[in-house]
């Protein structure tokens, strides 16, 4: 029986909930983002994700008259059952303190009605803050959205509203919104540890410096084992985002992408198709190792992952 779950995306209209939607489960690339409507009302997707997980999602039109509905008279319908509210914010929004407002409205409402479901608020389109001064503008944003979540979460002596929430920054324009996707399906996807101790246990066997695990239709990192330190902190929303472009760019040329080995004197590292729901990536710590040996072994632990 699949698993269900209802993921809320609001936020004021503009802010890039389509978009960002649209890049991460239809396909979009982001320049093309610039030609979607305005949501009425609220547009219904639902994506099956992992065989048995569908994911909901609602993308609720930000438009005020929209958002002064869900708040009251379509209340209850909208916040009850909810696993995840992503809450998305114009970091140039002009009326931030008005979008602020209305963010701890629906959190209220999540509150009543949806006491367990967890938040995530994204401050999106970075790439219009310079560079030298994303992280301080961050930093800005999530301390308001924090103040506001802990406002919501007193006026319903609600202890973990405040621990719920977690902010990240992201455009469609870069990595950073596989980061904060791959974060969020990482809380909605059954038995992670589990995945993960396999996982473990598969490098441990090949002797791999890592081993990462991707949804195949997203490219969304859905769990990982590193078994030899890593510096580079954002190396699986790189990977997410590159890999991700060039399978567009394959299904575009009539073509599939089935592997993929990239070798330096250091590393070799082999993506390949796994579940039918995943892809793998293995990386070895070797530039001559055999890559069709490590491809017989994925081969022969699909069947555990499945
Ligand atoms: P409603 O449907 O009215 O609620 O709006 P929405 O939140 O769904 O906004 P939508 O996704 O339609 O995006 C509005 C505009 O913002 C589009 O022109 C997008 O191209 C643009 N946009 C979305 N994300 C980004 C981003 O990360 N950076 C920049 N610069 N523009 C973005």
């Amino acid at each position: 029986m699949a698993t269900k779950r209802k993921v809320l995306l609001m936020g004021k209209s503009g802010s890039g909930k389509t978009s960002m939607r649209s890049i991460i489960f239809a396909n979009y690339i982001a320049r093309d983002c610039n030609r979607l409507g305005p949501t009425i009302e609220v547009e219904h997707a639902h994506v099956r994700f992992l065989g048995n997980l569908v994911l909901h999602l609602w993308d609720c039109g930000g438009q005020e008259s929209f958002m002064e509905n869900f708040l009251v008279s379509q209340k209850d319908q909208i916040f009850k059952n909810v696993q995840v509210l992503i809450y998305v914010f114009d970091v140039e929004s002009r009326e931030f303190d008005k979008d602020l407002r209305y963010y701890q409205s629906c959190l209220e409402a999540l509150l009543q009605n949806s006491p367990q479901a967890q938040v995530f608020c994204l401050i999106h389109k970075m790439d219009l803050i310079q560079d030298q001064d994303r992280d301080d503008t961050f930093k800005r944003r999530e301390s308001d959205v924090l103040r506001y979540s802990e406002l919501a979460a007193r006026q319903h002596a609600n202890q973990r509203a405040n621990a719920v929430c977690q902010c990240f920054k992201s455009s469609i324009w870069d990595e950073t919104l596989y980061k904060a996707w791959s974060a969020i399906v990482y809380k909605l996807v059954p038995n992670v540890n589990k995945m993960e101790e396999k996982l473990r246990k598969f490098g441990q066997i090949l002797e791999a410096d890592e081993v990462i695990m991707f949804e195949r239709a997203t490219f969304l990192v859905i769990a990982h084992a590193e078994l030899r330190e890593h510096k580079d902190l954002h190396r699986f929303e790189k990977v997410s985002n590159i890999i991700k472009q060039f399978k567009l760019s394959c299904s575009k040329m009539g073509s599939k992408l089935d592997s993929i080995q990239v070798k330096n004197a250091n590393f070799t590292a082999i993506i390949d198709g796994f579940t039918p729901n995943t892809y793998v990536m293995v990386v070895l710590p070797d530039g001559n190792c055999s890559a069709t040996t490590t491809l017989l072994n994925i081969k022969s632990a699909k069947k555990h992952f499945e």
